[in-house]
Formats: structure tokens, sequence, C-alpha cells
């Protein structure tokens, strides 16, 4: 079997599904608050996102993260955990994981557990109630706090990934990072990107580039660059006073798509190779024409052979550059 090798020489080795547009929550970074979502008869089934995920996994995917929207909004979704985990077992996928916003984790965090998952990503802005409330609109923070709680007791590891708005969790950098090491949990820090129609003015008003924030914390910490990686785009520094461990995702201020190893599947079957680009393929139509899995390998590949160089995502010169049109809820980050 042929390995995924895209045309600037990257193995594709991670897979990121989002299994639902959905979400209990509405940030207002990320969704506008009267979204018009799919309809039903869009999504692949879950039978069907089992025969993607394992086409991809034959094809050399050993890591396979679930997103959203809010995945675990999704019906059913602990099956489709369950079944997909046989690839654990066999050994060809090495991690089976999920970001997710935390609300349904106090629900589901045993039972993904149980499924082989070791860790789960947990998105989290503020501490403050009420900013809390402000930010994602319809969530509420002691729910969030139940259920990163319950991941833990399950012995899921927590990583929290922040995203930087300046205005906003600027005065909590400390605290966030406190509360993580009384927790034990991971914490990684984000650049908001341009995704989904939000005005120019307010994007650059909350982009906090992570540059200044690390300077931040090296004003109180020693800070000392971590060679290790998670296979995601996140690079690493460990706060030598705490032991912890932070990283930070840079999309703006250090681009990092020379070594992207992944794409994006949504729910209703579109693959995307990028997350800051426009273009994708449509892999349901090959997925249903046919019952055996030709068809789509070969849409798969024809894909890969036109992933981009990266995104165009700036902010420099005071303008928003590269914004795409879809929401990250759409591609789930
Ligand atoms: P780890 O497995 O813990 O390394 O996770 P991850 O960083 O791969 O996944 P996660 O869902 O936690 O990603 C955090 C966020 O990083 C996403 O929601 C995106 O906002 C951003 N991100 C992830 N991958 C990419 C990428 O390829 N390009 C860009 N521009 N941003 C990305
Ligand atoms: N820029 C950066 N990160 C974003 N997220 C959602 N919208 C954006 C954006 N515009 C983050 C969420 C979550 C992950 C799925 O993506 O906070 O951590
Ligand atoms: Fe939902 Fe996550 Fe988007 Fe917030 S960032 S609206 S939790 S998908």
């Amino acid at each position: 079997m042929t390995p995924l090798i895209d045309p600037f020489a990257r193995p594709i080795s991670y897979l990121r599904v989002s299994v639902t547009d959905r979400c209990d929550f509405r940030c207002t970074y990320c969704m506008a608050e009267h979204m018009q979502f799919l309809p039903k008869k869009d999504l692949l089934t879950l039978e069907e996102l089992d025969r993607l995920c394992s086409t991809f996994i034959r094809l050399g995917v050993q890591k396979l993260r679930i997103t959203g929207g809010e995945p675990l909004v999704r019906r059913d979704i602990m099956t489709f955990f369950r079944t997909i985990s046989r690839h654990l077992d066999s050994g060809a996928l090495k991690e089976l994981t999920l970001t997710t916003n935390g609300s349904q984790l106090a629900k589901y965090a045993g039972d993904l557990a149980a499924c082989g998952i070791r860790r789960v990503n947990v998105s989290l802005d503020t501490l403050d109630p009420a900013k809390f409330a402000d930010i994602t609109r319809w969530g509420r923070l002691p729910q969030v706090l139940e259920g990163i709680e319950a991941a833990k007791a399950a012995g899921l590891r927590v990583k929290i990934n922040t995203v930087a708005l300046k205005g906003f969790n600027e005065a909590e950098l400390f605290d966030l990072l406190d509360w993580c090491a009384k927790e034990d949990h991971d914490l990684t820090f984000i650049e908001v990107m341009p995704m989904g129609e939000m005005g120019e003015e307010l994007r650059l008003d909350q982009y906090w580039p992570l540059k200044d924030l690390r300077a931040r914390l090296a004003e109180r910490f020693t800070l000392s660059d971590l060679t290790e990686r998670t296979g995601g785009p996140a690079r690493y520094v460990r706060i030598e006073e705490t032991g912890q461990k932070v990283g930070f995702i840079t999309p703006l201020t250090h681009n990092f798509c020379e070594s992207c190893n992944r794409v994006r599947v949504t729910c209703t079957g579109e693959l995307f190779m990028c997350l800051g680009q426009e273009d994708m393929a449509d892999l349901r139509a090959p997925l249903r024409a046919a019952p055996d899995d030709a068809l789509l390998e070969h849409a798969i590949r024809a894909a890969i052979a036109r992933k981009p160089k990266g995104h165009d995502f700036d902010y420099s010169r005071q303008k928003v550059a590269g914004q795409v049109s879809r929401h990250m809820s759409h591609t789930g980050g």
C-alpha cells in the first residue's frame, strides 16, 4: 500500500473528522448566534464515517481526532467510538482522541476511556463564569468544569485549549496557568484565525499574538523549549518553576505548515486538505457509489495530490488577509 504523501513530501498520518456541525455553545469567535445547520439527510451515517476513517487508516493514518461542532452532541456517537477503536486494538491506529467543549464529558468520560481514548483536548478560554457565559453565549462554566473533572477521574489526560484573546483573557494568563498546574492539565494557547465572517476590526482587536503572551510568561518564569510533539501543530515549553507543559499554536506569528501532517473531513464527507484554504474534495459520492472502497481511495489520493502548501492567514499591516468563509465549526479546527 503506497502511503499518502502530498506534493510537498509531507506524509499524511493525522485525520481530523468533524462528526457534526452542531454545537450546544455559540462561541463568538467561532459561530454566529443563529446558525443554519446542515439537514440530517446530508450527514454521513455512523457506518459511513467508520468506512471513511477505516479507509484512511488503511492508507497510513495513525492518529484520528474526532471534532465538531461539538462531537459529543452527535446522536449515538459512542457507538462510533466503540467500533472504530478496533483499529487501536489491531495496532493500526496509534491514537484515537477528540476535541470537545467539555459540556458532555461528565456523561461520556468513562465510556471514552473504555474505548481506548487516553487524552482529550478541552476548549476553555476563561475561568470566570460571567466571561465564560459571554464568550460561549450558551455555555455554563460549572458544567464544563464538572466534565473536565470527570475526564480526569476516568483516567484521561486533559489538555486545555485556550484561544488567546486580547482584552478578554489577557488578564487571566497566570490564573489559567496556576489552575492547570494545580489540576495537572496541559495547556495550549491558540492564535485566533480569520474563519467565518466577523468584522475585520473586531478580529484585529481580539488578536493577541502568542509572541507577546510568551514574553509575558517569560517575565515571571523560565521557559525551556521542548522538542517533544503531540502530532499536532503545537510547540511546547516547560515552565521550570512549576514543571508544567505549555503549548503554543501560532498560525499567525510562526507558520507551521511546513510540517503539516493532517487533513480534515466534515460530517458530510467533504475533505479539506488545509484548514486555511477553500479547496475541498467530495468523498460522500465515491463512498456511496460502491460498496467497496476503491473509488473512495482513488478520490482520497487525488485530493492529497493537490494539498496546498499552507494557509494565507495574515494580520500584518493591520488588515485581515487570507480569511476563509467557513466557520471553524465546519471543519472542527
Ligand atoms: P494534539 O494532538 O494535542 O497536538 O492536538 P491538535 O493541536 O492537533 O488538535 P486540537 O484540536 O487541540 O487543535 C487545536 C487548534 O489548533 C485547532 O482547533 C485549530 O484552531 C488549530 N489547528 C490545528 N491544526 C491546525 C492546522 O493544521 N492549521 C492551523 N492553521 N491551525 C490548526
Ligand atoms: N481561531 C482559532 N481557534 C478557534 N477555535 C474556534 N474558532 C477559532 C478561531 N477563529 C478553537 C476553539 C477550539 C478549537 C476547536 O478551535 O476554541 O479550541
Ligand atoms: Fe462550539 Fe467549539 Fe465552536 Fe465554541 S469553539 S462554538 S464550543 S465548536
